[in-house]
């Protein structure tokens, strides 16, 4: 972020525009920063970027298996009935979506049978999209029938 040459080493007042101007630029420079961090650290995205209720939270087996994702190139995850499985996959596609938005990404859904991804992965897709805090992810909500599809993501870049 830089001021225009007309103020560098001036002391005349800068109007209000201008400030208005440097303090979304300086906004928009926070939230990049912050989404870069989140890129590198999906448990932290998930514990920070959702809204919890009181006492609520990635598991710590959920938040391992996040953090595993970033330091191998494939994880398999297999575990009994409830134990958060589809929600986490949910996660993992809004963290990369999220935090990738700007570069060129593509996320693939896939299951072994079609209704899985249209009874289960995609309504857990919606339903914690719409917990995600908007201050923290540093864009507004993902809206239903425009960034949030049906069955995909539509954002800027991907
Ligand atoms: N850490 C969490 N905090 C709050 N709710 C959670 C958490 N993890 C999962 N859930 C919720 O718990 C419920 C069960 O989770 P989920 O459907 O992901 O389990 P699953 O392992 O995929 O189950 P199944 O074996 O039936 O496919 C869902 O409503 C999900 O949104
Ligand atoms: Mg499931």
């Amino acid at each position: 972020m830089s001021l225009p040459p007309a103020f560098r080493n001036s002391t005349r007042p800068m109007p209000l525009s201008l400030l208005g101007h440097l303090a979304r630029e300086f906004g928009a420079q926070v939230a990049q920063a912050r989404l870069e961090r989140y890129r590198h650290d999906p448990a932290l995205f998930v514990q920070e970027c959702i809204a919890w209720k009181p006492g609520e939270g990635p598991t710590p087996y959920q938040r391992e298996i996040l953090s595993a994702l970033t330091q191998h190139r494939r994880v398999s995850v297999r575990g009994p009935h409830a134990l958060g499985k589809t929600a986490l996959a949910a996660w993992v596609v809004l963290w990369f979506a999220i935090t990738c938005d700007g570069r060129d990404w593509k996320i693939a859904t896939t299951a072994s049978a079609w209704q899985q991804l249209v009874q289960f992965l995609w309504p857990e897709i919606h339903l914690w999209a719409a917990r995600l805090r908007p201050e923290a992810i540093g864009r507004g909500a993902l809206r239903e029938g425009i960034e949030l599809l049906d069955l995909s993501l539509k954002l800027r870049t991907g």
